[in-house]
C-alpha cells in the first residue's frame, strides 16, 4: 500500500504586494479563491487530509474554507495558526502536531494555484516514503528564489542544500535551478529536522529549506524533480501576477475545449469561471464569460460578448451577442433550436422550450415557455407559464408583484398578446385568445376570445390647439 499523504498548505503570509485588505489566498483565479485551486489539487491526489497554515487574515481564510467555494471536495481540512510568521520552517512547525509519522508530508503554497496533480504525483513517487523530494525548475532569472546547490556543477550531481537568494554567494546566485516551494518529505524525518532549525541567516527566519542540509548530513537521499512548466510553480504576489496566471489558466481551459472540437473565435478572449461542458460543433465568438455551471449541447452557437452563468443550453440553440443569462441557484434552461438575443436577459428559473424566440431587451424570470413561444421585443415575463406558439407582443409585461407577493400569469397555447399589454397576475389568458394592444388585463379571459381593456378612442373634429397670446 502507498504511504498516506498529508498535504500542508502555507497560507499565513501577508501578501503585502497585493495592496488589498483581502487575504492573498482568497483572491480569485478563474472565479475561485487561489486556495480553492490548491485544495482541489490536494483532493485529486487522494490525500488523507490537508492542513492549512493561517496567520494574516486567519479568521477570514478559515471562514472561507467552510464556504461552498472551498469546501467543494470532501478532503478533510484542518487549520494550524502561525502567529507571528517567523518563516516557512516555523510555519511547518505549527502543522506538525496534526501530522502522523506514518505519512508523507506534501508541502504546497496557498498562492500557487496552477500546479497539476500529475506533477505532484510524480514528486510523491520520487519521495517514495523515504527520500526528500524537491520540485525544482530552471529559471533564466532566478533572483529572489532559493537555489539548488549540488556537489559538483553537473545537473546529475547530488543536491547538497537550498540556499536562499539573500544568503547566497555570488557563485550560488549564478545557479539557475531554483526550489519551487513544493516538496514531499517523510513526516517522521521532517519532525526530527524541524526540531534542528535555527534562524541564523540574513532574514532571521526559520527556513524550511534548511532541512535539505540535515537530510544530507543524515545520509537521507535528496532528489530534485525538475519540471519545465514555470506556470505550475508560479506564485501570486501582485495583481499583475494574478492577471498573468489568470490568462495562463484560461488558455489551458480554452485549449482543452478546442482539443475536444469546440471552435473558439479567439482563445485569448474567452473566460470560464467555473465549469463549461460542450457538445460537438459548439462555436463561441469573442469576449464570452461562462460562470458557475454551464452546458452547451451539440451545435450551440454563442455570439460575441455574452455572459452565461448556471445554465443548460440545448442542441442547436443560438445565443446572439450581448445576451446575459444567469440561472443562479434555480438555473436557466434553453430548449433545442431556441433563438435568444441579441441583448436578452434570462434570469433564474427561465425554462424555455424548443424553438422559443427571445429577442432584444426581453427579460424572462421564473417562467416556463413552451415550444415555439416568442417574445421578440422589449418585454417582461416574470412568474409566467406560457403555452406553445404564444406570441407575446412588444412592450408587454406581467405585473407579477403586488408589492407584497408574487403571482402567476398563465398564457395558454396559441395566445396572441398585442403590444404594450399589462397582465395583472394572478390571471389566465385562455387558449387561442387574443389580447388587444395596450390592454391592462385584470380578469381571466375566455379561450378563443378577443379581449380588449383600454379607453375607447375618441376623435374631436377640427380641434383648435390653444395659442399663446402676445403680451401687453
Ligand atoms: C520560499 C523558499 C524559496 C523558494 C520560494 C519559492 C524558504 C525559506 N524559501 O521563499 O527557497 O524558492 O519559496 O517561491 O522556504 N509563509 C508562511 N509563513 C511564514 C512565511 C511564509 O505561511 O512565516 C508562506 C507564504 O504565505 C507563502 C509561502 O509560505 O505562501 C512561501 O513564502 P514566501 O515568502 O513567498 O517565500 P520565500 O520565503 O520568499
Ligand atoms: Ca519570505
Amino acid at each position: 500500500m502507498a504511504t498516506p499523504v498529508d498535504v500542508v498548505i502555507m497560507a499565513a503570509g501577508k501578501g503585502t504586494r497585493m495592496k488589498s485588505t483581502r487575504p492573498k489566498v482568497l483572491h480569485r483565479l478563474g472565479g475561485r479563491a487561489l486556495l480553492a485551486h490548491v485544495i482541489d489539487c490536494a483532493a485529486r491526489l487522494s490525500a488523507r487530509q490537508a492542513v492549512v497554515i493561517t496567520g494574516h487574515g486567519a479568521m477570514e481564510v478559515e471562514a472561507a474554507c467552510a464556504g461552498s467555494d472551498l469546501a467543494e471536495s470532501d478532503l478533510s481540512l484542518k487549520f494550524a495558526r502561525q502567529e507571528p510568521q517567523l518563516g516557512t520552517g516555523h510555519a511547518m512547525q505549527q502543522a506538525l502536531p496534526l501530522l502522523a509519522d506514518d505519512g508523507v508530508t506534501l508541502v504546497l503554497s496557498g498562492d500557487v494555484p496552477l500546479t497539476q496533480a500529475a506533477t505532484l504525483q510524480a514528486l510523491l513517487e520520487q519521495c517514495g516514503g523515504q527520500r526528500l523530494a524537491l520540485l525544482t525548475l530552471n529559471m533564466a532569472d532566478a533572483t529572489g528564489y532559493g537555489r539548488i546547490v549540488r556537489s559538483g556543477d553537473q545537473a546529475s550531481d547530488q543536491v547538497r542544500a537550498i540556499v536562499e537568494h539573500k544568503d547566497a554567494s555570488e557563485a550560488q546566485r549564478a545557479i539557475h535551478e531554483i526550489y519551487s516551494g513544493i516538496m514531499a518529505v517523510p513526516t517522521r524525518l521532517l519532525r526530527g529536522w524541524l526540531a534542528r532549525l535555527d534562524n541564523k541567516n540574513v532574514q532571521r527566519e526559520y527556513y524550511l529549506t534548511d532541512i535539505v542540509k540535515f537530510a544530507v548530513a543524515d545520509g537521507v537521499a535528496v532528489v530534485a524533480h525538475q519540471i519545465t512548466d514555470a506556470a505550475q510553480v508560479a506564485g501570486v504576489n501582485s495583481p499583475v501576477q494574478l492577471a498573468e496566471l489568470e490568462r495562463v489558466y484560461q488558455l489551458r481551459q480554452a485549449t482543452a475545449l478546442m482539443e475536444q472540437g469546440v471552435r473558439l473565435a479567439d482563445p485569448a478572449r474567452f473566460d470560464v469561471r467555473g465549469t463549461l461542458a460542450c457538445g460537438q460543433d459548439v462555436e463561441i465568438d469573442v469576449n464570452c464569460v461562462f460562470e458557475g455551471w454551464v452546458s452547451l449541447a451539440e451545435g450551440v452557437r454563442v455570439g460575441a460578448n455574452c455572459v452565461i452563468a448556471n445554465a443548460t443550453i440545448a442542441a442547436g440553440a443560438v445565443i446572439h451577442p450581448f445576451t446575459h443569462i444567469d440561472g443562479e441557484k434555480l438555473g436557466v434552461q434553453v430548449g433545442e433550436g431556441a433563438r435568444i438575443g441579441p441583448f436578452a436577459r434570462l434570469r433564474p428559473g427561465a425554462n424555455l422550450g424548443a424553438d422559443v424566440h427571445i429577442g432584444n431587451f426581453v427579460e424572462v424570470k421564473n417562467s416556463t415557455m413552451a415550444k415555439g413561444a416568442k417574445a421578440n421585443h422589449l418585454a417582461y415575463l416574470g412568474d409566467a407559464t406560457v403555452g406553445e406558439r404564444v406570441n407575446y407582443g412588444a412592450g408587454s409585461i406581467t405585473a407579477n408583484y403586488d408589492g407584497a407577493s408574487k403571482h402567476r400569469t398563465v398564457i395558454e397555447d396559441d395566445v396572441h398578446i398585442g403590444s404594450n399589454c399589462v397582465l395583472v397576475a394572478p390571471v389566465t389568458i385562455g387558449a387561442g385568445g387574443t389580447v388587444g394592444g395596450g390592454s391592462t388585463i385584470t380578469k381571466d379571459t375566455p379561450p378563443g376570445a378577443l379581449s380588449v381593456a383600454r379607453g375607447k378612442q375618441v376623435s374631436i373634429a377640427n380641434w383648435k390647439r390653444p395659442v399663446k397670446q402676445p403680451k401687453g
